[in-house]
């Protein structure tokens, strides 16, 4: 090509506005790895852990999330209001310790688990129906998966104290181990068994009456 061709047609032939679609390409990482170096002062095999027990922590926190939706659109009866409000308002938060979560693993190196056949396969919590579930079960299933989150939490929140993951410790315990707590109060509140309207009388009074 000639200098005065050259000039003519400054877009270089490597490139033009063709999207180039249907690409492939083996992975650039395998999942369970982490990068050999980082400059944050933590060693490979601490990382490879972290984000071992991070990634169990994250498909069970997916889990709890995608119930909490199921459970906001499936909800019914007399509490189908307020409960399919706080279902969605939990499935948000569940959403943000997801994101934090999975971006915590990337950042120590590792790989998130992100896809849902593959959480499913990873989860510790009961898979649920299909079908819809009456309101008390609906929260029974919920409680369980908190419960398997919340002691997953403080395992993880101690050895990574112990492995000197001061960061990792820090999420697990102010993120996911007290927004976990928070939640459990809010559900077990509605499993108390409260009247609606008359206040059952006391036996003193049932005998006076
Ligand atoms: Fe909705």
């Amino acid at each position: 090509m000639s200098s005065k061709e050259t000039q003519s047609n400054p877009v270089h032939n490597d490139f033009n506005a063709q999207p180039r679609f249907h690409q492939k390409s083996p992975e650039i990482q395998a999942y369970g790895t982490v990068s050999h170096m980082l400059p944050l002062e933590l060693e490979e095999p601490i990382r490879l852990e972290m984000t071992e027990q991070l990634n169990q922590l994250l498909a069970d926190t997916m889990t709890l999330r995608d119930l909490y939706k199921k459970s906001h659109w499936q909800t019914s009866g007399p509490t189908f209001y307020q409960l399919h409000l706080l279902f969605d308002k939990h499935y948000g938060e569940q959403a943000e310790l997801v994101d934090a979560i999975a971006e915590r693993i990337q950042l120590l190196g590792g790989i998130s688990i992100a896809m849902a056949p593959d959480v499913a396969e990873t989860t510790k919590i009961e898979r649920a129906p299909r079908g819809r579930e009456e309101v008390p079960v609906q929260l029974s299933r919920l409680l369980d998966a908190h419960q398997i989150i919340i002691g997953e939490a403080r395992i993880l929140a101690r050895l990574a104290s112990k492995l000197e993951d001061d960061g990792t410790n820090d999420l697990v315990v102010s993120d996911v181990l007290r927004g976990n707590e928070l939640q459990v109060w809010f559900l077990s509140e509605h499993l108390v068994d409260m009247p609606l309207v008359h206040a059952v009388p006391s036996s003193k009074s049932k005998s006076a009456a």
